[in-house]
């Protein structure tokens, strides 16, 4: 299914049918990591790794999401959602990644897809988020050209089991972070740092991305089918020549390694060159592939410099000390996200979907009354949704907004010491208190919505 053509409307700023959501993702929300027949994921071994995750945490239990989905769909039916962007465990519905799939897995996202149907919520299903099947990786993971088939077998059964009630997929979560923090910088599972692995991965996972477009274009009947890419803009740390040619390159593995070749056909210029070896006859029409929207995954700008004991030569840089905080309690850049929306409906002319924009930090915490009164989180929002507006206001095509996340949960490298969410969750009894964020969200749906 193409997305509606856009209307006009006599409302100011936000297009007819906008779509508010909240987004999640499997391994960061679910645990029962060893329950009813779920296999290990890359993510389960790098939490076992010293040094994997700074606080020493694992996703084992997160926010048992896997047993307390009802009352979590309760609490977005309460703020009042359209939408719930949530992504599938690849290691729950096929243990070793490929071969025989497990029943009690398929079950658990009926129940899940049901339950938000039922709620009178759209269920927006990404496929992969992060956590490959550790059998997979056994076998070079997204090094292994073979990668992108099994993916594709993972997408017909995806599509075979939830294409009925399912319409809007999305491929992959930020193919860049993961690829270039799982390949290249040790930030993320499965932790290589290798040009060679990371160029074969960035391809792999591209080659993936097309061949699962194509499944779920020709299984799933009234299909929308999008990706999720994360881009900010590259600045270089200060003005040295050396952090300039740093943050070109970062540019290109951030912002254009995916998105360009999957839109465009080609790779940036200094990738094309050193990925050419990996490239096959045929491959960037297998890639480039019809999608119907955009999903843009946006926090802030980055900051480069030239490090060279880096793979690539570039390390993060320091946020300039003058940088405007906006009242949030930390340096934030609005316009930077009303450029970038305005810079993707121009470059590659397709329906944005914002599909993550929130705030963390490790100050929420229940005051004496139990409320946990986040501010700093309601002005983060605030700000980004008058930039949002700003942005349509100018031209950028934008059709739905979702904050991330709707419960606070396991941050990967940092473990459970940043909370995103407008939900608190206290882990030891998993008690879930919505905060004052939450109720701002919902304020802001109804007031959008006139209703
Ligand atoms: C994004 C990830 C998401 C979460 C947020 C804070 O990069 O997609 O899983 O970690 O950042």
């Amino acid at each position: 299914m193409a997305e509606r053509p856009r209307e006009t409307s006599d409302r100011p700023g936000l297009p007819p049918g906008f779509l508010w959501g909240v987004s999640t993702s499997a391994y960061q929300i679910e645990g029962a990591a060893a329950e009813d027949g779920r296999g290990p994921s890359i993510w389960d071994t790098r939490c076992r790794m010293k040094g994997g995750v700074g606080d020493g945490s694992t996703g084992d239990v997160s926010c048992d999401h896997y047993h307390r989905y009802a009352e979590d769909i309760g609490l977005m039916k309460a703020i009042g959602v359209d939408a719930y962007r949530f992504s599938l465990s690849w290691p729950r519905l096929l243990p070793t990644g490929k071969g025989p799939v497990n029943p009690a897995g398929l079950d658990f996202y009926d129940r899940l897809i049901d339950g938000l149907l039922n709620a009178g919520i759209e269920p927006w299903a990404t496929l992969y988020h992060w956590d490959l099947p550790q059998g997979l990786d056994d076998l070079g993971g997204w090094t292994n050209r073979d990668s992108a088939g099994w993916f594709a077998d993972y997408a017909v059964l995806v599509a075979r089991r939830y294409g009925d009630r399912v319409k809007h997929f999305a491929t992959f979560n930020e193919f860049s972070v993961f690829t270039l923090f799982g390949y290249a910088i040790d930030w993320a599972a499965p932790g290589v740092t290798d040009r060679a692995a990371h160029l074969k991965a960035i391809h792999h996972v591209n080659l993936a991305h097309g061949a699962g477009v194509d499944v779920l274009r020709s299984l799933v009947p009234d299909v929308s089918i999008g990706a999720i890419h994360n881009r900010q803009l590259v600045l270089p740390e200060g003005d040295k020549p050396e952090n300039r040619a740093a943050a070109a390159l970062l540019d290109e593995h951030w912002n254009r390694a995916f998105p360009d070749p999957q839109l465009l056909g080609c790779y940036p210029p200094q990738i094309a060159e050193a990925i050419a070896p990996y490239v096959a006859a045929g491959d960037m029409a297998r890639i480039c592939r019809p999608i119907d929207w955009f999903g843009l995954n946006h926090y802030g700008p980055i900051f480069a410099k030239a490090d060279p004991t880096k793979t690539w030569g570039f390390g993060w840089g320091e946020t300039p000390a003058d940088a405007p905080d906006h009242g949030v309690g930390w340096p934030i850049f609005p316009e930077v996200f009303r450029d970038e929306l305005l810079e993707l409906t121009r470059r590659y002319g397709l329906p944005v979907y914002i599909t993550e924009n929130g705030c963390g930090g490790d100050r929420d915490a229940p005051d004496a009354d139990g409320r946990v009164i986040d501010g700093h989180r309601i002005r983060y929002l605030e700000v980004y949704h008058q930039a949002m507006r700003d942005a349509i206001a100018a031209g950028a095509d934008v059709r739905g907004y979702f904050v991330w996340s709707l419960l606070d949960n396991f941050e990967w490298g940092s473990g459970y010491g940043q909370r995103f969410g407008l939900v608190y969750v206290d882990f030891p009894t998993q008690k879930r208190i919505p905060k004052a964020s939450a109720g701002w969200y919902g304020d802001l749906i109804r007031k959008e919505r006139g209703t």
